[in-house]
């Protein structure tokens, strides 16, 4: 039995539909993360989940149980879940010992074990020596913590977490992003986690279920959600990559522009999707990363030979250049990522490779 469900859940706020036939399931101590951009209806998700949102049509269950639907629905606070909202809030007139024990005392637990477990969970999140603090005296990473202590100490049944890490600047977020992959490895609740952040989504999830105008485009562990992506939108999404036209004719697929073709069977996606009919109309993801340039024969084991480039633009990113390159066969530009140590002018001609396991085919 899964932990959480949501059964083809809509939400219309007039004629607009928000959320669209949104369908997902969690397993007992699963983390999955609702991951896409601004307004493709992740917090309105987050929610419903909650129990503040009513749905339009579906139904949403915990433990096998309905709690939203048709017929009924079970209030917030008779849920057992805890969720952190976009702009989080602790209270300014507490300090972090109350905050972190506010949710106790609303469930009335006994005042000696509340206070061990505020102590406990302060330990977990490392601000047992600020228990005394007031928000007004913690840094934004500090705040966060309280925030997720505040939340994790009741032993909720699923945690919703709506971007608990907007607020913070890059390297504290990467941090709390992993501390956060380990509070889970810890406790093991059943979570909910929004952002619109990928590599914050790969690093905390066991899957990512990827929404686009309140439509779930594909749910999956993030390596295949890389590797496999299923639609142009989840490939663009999930890191950068080419989006190329294509023909697929007896298990092989052309790209228009290039001189060489990529089997079918070694492409990334073949296992995932199937879908290899004849086609002219196809397209097809490349990884960056996955394309070389070099003289002559292809200069990476295993990589197919795709004709001759010229260099059009470049960028040093000092861990590797971003060249763009025009094949001269005609067709689209490419993004190529070559290491710091392959210096090309523009206007170098070149000839291109691939690796056909950065290949997939999207459309
Ligand atoms: N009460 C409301 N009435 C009308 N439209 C709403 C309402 N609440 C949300 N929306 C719209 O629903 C869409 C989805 O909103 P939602 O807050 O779920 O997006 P989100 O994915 O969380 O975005 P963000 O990443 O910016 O937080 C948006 O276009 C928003 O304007
Ligand atoms: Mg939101």
């Amino acid at each position: 039995m899964s932990k959480l469900q949501l059964k083809n859940i809509h939400k219309n706020y007039g004629t607009t539909a928000v959320v669209n036939d949104l369908s997902l399931e969690l397993r007992q101590g699963e983390l999955v993360t609702l991951l896409g951009p601004s307004g493709c209806g992740k917090t309105t998700t987050l929610r419903m989940i909650a129990g503040f949102i009513e749905l339009t049509a579906g139904a949403i269950a915990m433990n096998g149980q309905e709690i939203s639907g048709a017929g009924r629905t079970v209030p917030p606070e008779h849920r057992g879940m805890s969720m952190i909202f976009q702009s989080y809030a602790i209270w300014p007139n507490m300090t972090v010992a109350q905050n972190v024990g506010f949710g106790l005392d609303v469930r009335r637990t006994p005042a000696a074990q509340a206070k061990r477990r505020v102590h406990e969970m302060l330990e977990v999140v490392h601000l047992q020596h600020l228990a005394h603090r007031y928000p007004a005296e913690l840094s934004g990473g500090q705040q966060q913590r309280v925030a997720l202590a505040r939340a994790m100490v009741v032993r909720p049944e699923v945690l919703l977490l709506d971007e608990p890490l907007s607020n913070l600047d890059a390297n504290l977020r990467e941090e709390m992003a992993n501390e956060i992959r380990r509070l889970h490895d810890e406790f093991r609740f059943t979570t909910v986690y929004v952002t619109h952040d990928q590599s914050e989504a790969m690093t905390i999830s066991d899957r990512i279920a990827v929404l686009n105008l309140g439509r779930l485009e594909q749910i999956d562990t993030p390596w295949n959600l890389y590797n496999r992506p299923h639609t142009p939108f989840v490939a663009g999404f999930i890191g950068r990559t080419n989006l190329v036209s294509a023909s697929l004719r007896a298990g092989r697929i052309t790209l228009d522009g290039l001189q060489g073709e990529v089997p079918v069977e070694q492409a990334a996606d073949a296992a995932a999707t199937g879908d290899a009919r004849d086609r002219a109309d196809a397209r097809v993801s490349i990884r960056p990363q996955s394309l070389y340039l070099g003289e002559g024969a292809p200069v990476a084991p295993g990589a197919l030979p795709m004709g001759p480039v010229s260099v059009v633009s470049r960028t040093y990113l000092g861990e590797y250049w971003d060249y763009v390159v025009q094949p001269l066969g005609g067709g689209e530009t490419l993004k190529v990522h070559a290491p710091p140590s392959s210096v090309l002018e523009i206007g170098h001609q070149s000839q291109l490779s691939v690796d056909p396991r950065g290949v997939a085919v999207v459309s």
